[in-house]
This record gives C-alpha cells, structure tokens and sequence, in this order.
C-alpha cells in the first residue's frame, strides 16, 4: 500500500475489527487501535477509505442487531478523533469524501461471503480503485472480503499492519536469534497438535502450559487426578517427547503444580510436588517453583513465541504461573512475539504490553502461519503482485 499513491482513489480497506461486544459497548479495543495507522494514513493520503470487516458468526443473509459493528463505528470514530458513519447497504455503493472513511455494516451479512462467492466479490471489487489487504487476524480465510475480492479488484495490495505481522512471524520463525523457546498453554493437545509438530521442529525449548502440560504430565506416568487432559493423545505426547529428544530440543515439564477441588472464583487453591496431586484434585496451574524455573530460562533466550496461558489465569488463584510467565517475557531481552485471545486478554491483565515485542492481533491465523499453513488471504497478494 505504501508505494501506491491513493489520492482521491476509492480504497477498500479490509481490516479485523472482530473484537468483543457487551451490551453493545467495545470491551477489547486492541484489534481497533491496531487498525488505526493503516486507516489514518489513506485518509491522510486523501483516498476516499470505506472499510470493512466481520464481526461474530452471523446467519448470512439476515441482518442481526447483536452483530452489527455499531459499536465499533462508535470506539473506531472515538479513537481516530473524527466520526466515521456506519453504512449499512453499501453493497448498493457508498458516497465518501477524500480523506474520509466510511465503515461498512458486517461484512458476513452478505450472502456468499463465507464462501467466497465470485458474484458478491465482484461488486466488492466493483466499489474501488485499490482492494487494501489489511486483516491478518482473517487471512487464513478465503472469503468474498478477504480472498475474492483481491481477484477482481483493480489493484489489490496488502496493508502495513498484515506486512508488519507477517515481518514479525517471519523474524521469529525464519531467522530467529537463539536460544528459541516457545510457550505453548491452552487445553488440548488435539487442537495444537500440528502446532506442536511445528515448533518441535523449529525451537530449542518448548514450554507447554494448561491441559496440555497436563496431557503430558499424564504420558510419563504421573497421577494427574481429575486434570483436564486427554487420555487418547497419551501416545501422541510420547512421540512428540521421543522426537524433542532426538532433535535435542527440550520439554521441560511442570515440577510442581496449583490444584483445587472445583473450579470456580472461590476454590481454594493447594501447591502440590507433581507426584502429589489428588484423585480428586484438578491442576489449574504451574506451581511456583516451575514457574520460577520456566521464567528464569527465559531470560537467555534470543526468541520468544508465546501462544495460550499456562493456567486457569480468569480466576487470580490460578492465575500466577501465567503472571510469572508474562512477567519473564517482558523482562527478557529476547525479540518476544505472542498471539491468539486468550494469550492478549492475559497480556492485557498482567500490564505487560510494553515489553513484549510484537503483539499480533491473530488468533487462528497466528496459529495458521505458526503450522507452516498457506494463508490463503496472502496468497491470493501475492499471485497478483507476481
Ligand atoms: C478471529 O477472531 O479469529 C478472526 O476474526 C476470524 O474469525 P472467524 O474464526 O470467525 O473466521
Ligand atoms: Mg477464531
């Protein structure tokens, strides 16, 4: 986008201004205001900027209140100083001025967006001069938005927020100054599988957090009680052990942990040596001693990648191994890169934005890329650029 020169053009701008809605008010505003220097600067470039965006699963082809960007159009307008109106048929073509911008309803109204149906991606395309590309958190999805569109669309380019991310992936991915560790949290092995397998073959050291440290716990033969874990991937944790061992790569494991009988706000939490937990108890966290030791490995490292929380950090009692962790990373002085909801929604409760390097705004998409997976939002880019 930055070599174009957008002067009175009509710019269709695709960010992800998919964030969180309570009673219609923005409760995240992270993904807004990682928007905003790519929307300031076609408007100061004097394009005529409407942008677009999902927000929600919607029913396509029914308008729904509850998914309406309202309340975006509302924090977007706040955060830029100047109103930006929400259009709701726009589909139909939008009046807007040089060096306005204009946010267009949600986009996965429209029928055959998800699908990525040629007919509506050629009237998208049929609205502007420059498709811009800016939506990282959304381009591991081929719709009418993000993929179709950039096929029709006069030009088509990607934005300095998709080109910032993708730099940031690649800096910590291709050429990464090492040691390269890796923090790897959430509840399943299932789901991170092929992510673990990546980053297996990648890092120096994988820290796993969650259900799947407990998974793993499980595998080398400890008594994880009533853990979140799943016993059918046991196998699967022993493999990927096998493989680390081979490679040299360590997977150092939870010493200690933080259990409780129930969980809830007012459990009360009890530190256990590993070898300790209950029948009837759940790990809900990294134990102290661990957290230590994880947090303290941290600060050798040339490259930190860190996706999903270590413990059940929503309710505080189990939510210090998760601290400890954020903590050492922003103390480190290692390029740090982390991703995905609940990854920033931890960032944002520990206050450690300022010392993490490259905070993405994806999700899925982090994990897409992180896997090795084509984006196919970028792809289509890049068969045009070519
Ligand atoms: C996300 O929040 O992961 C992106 O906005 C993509 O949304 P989706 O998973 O509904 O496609
Ligand atoms: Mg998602």
């Amino acid at each position: 986008m930055s070599d174009l020169d957008l002067k009175n053009k009509r710019v269709l701008l695709r960010e992800d201004l998919n964030v969180p809605v309570q009673d219609g008010v923005v409760t995240s505003d992270a993904r807004i205001r990682a928007a905003l220097p790519t929307v300031r600067s076609c408007m100061e470039a004097g394009a005529k900027v409407l942008i677009l965006s999902h927000l929600g699963r919607p029913q396509e082809g029914v308008y729904d209140e509850k998914l309406s960007l309202a309340p975006v159009a509302v924090r977007l307008s706040e955060l830029l100083g100047r109103a930006v109106p929400l259009r709701r048929d726009w589909l139909e073509g939008v009046d807007c001025a040089p060096g306005e911008a204009v946010l267009c309803e949600n986009v996965r109204f429209n029928k055959g967006e998800k699908k990525d149906s040629e007919e509506l991606a050629r009237r998208m395309a049929s609205l502007c001069d420059v498709f811009v590309m800016d939506a990282f958190a959304t381009a591991h999805r081929a719709e009418a938005s993000t993929h179709g569109v950039a096929r029709f669309a006069p030009r088509a380019c990607a934005g300095p927020l998709l080109v910032g991310e993708l730099e940031a992936l690649e800096r910590a991915l291709e050429s990464p100054a090492r040691p390269l560790v890796a923090i790897v949290g959430g509840s399943k092995v299932s789901t991170k599988l092929t992510v673990l397998e990546a980053l297996l073959e990648k890092v120096d050291r994988l820290i796993v957090g969650g259900g799947i440290a407990n998974t793993f716990l499980a595998a080398t033969g400890v008594g994880v009680g009533r853990s979140l874990h799943e016993a059918d991937m046991l196998d699967i944790a022993r493999r990927l052990m096998t493989r680390a061992r081979a490679r040299g790569t360590e997977i150092p494991l939870p010493t200690d942990v933080v259990v409780a009988k129930e969980l809830a706000a007012t459990a009360h939490a009890d530190i256990r040596s590993i070898h300790e937990v209950g029948g009837d108890e759940m790990i809900l966290d990294i134990g102290p001693d661990s957290a230590e030791h994880f947090g303290a490995s941290l600060d050798s490292a040339g490259t930190i990648i860190w996706n999903g929380p270590l413990g059940v950090f929503e309710y505080d009692q189990f939510g210090e191994g998760t601290r400890a962790i954020a903590t050492a990373i922003a103390r480190s002085k290692a390029f740090s890169l982390a991703g995905g909801g609940d990854t920033l929604a931890a960032i944002e409760k520990y206050g450690v934005e300022e010392g993490i390097s490259y905070i993405s705004t994806g999700g899925g998409a982090f994990l897409e890329f992180v896997e090795g997976k084509t984006l196919p939002a970028v792809a289509i880019l890049e068969s045009r650029a070519a």
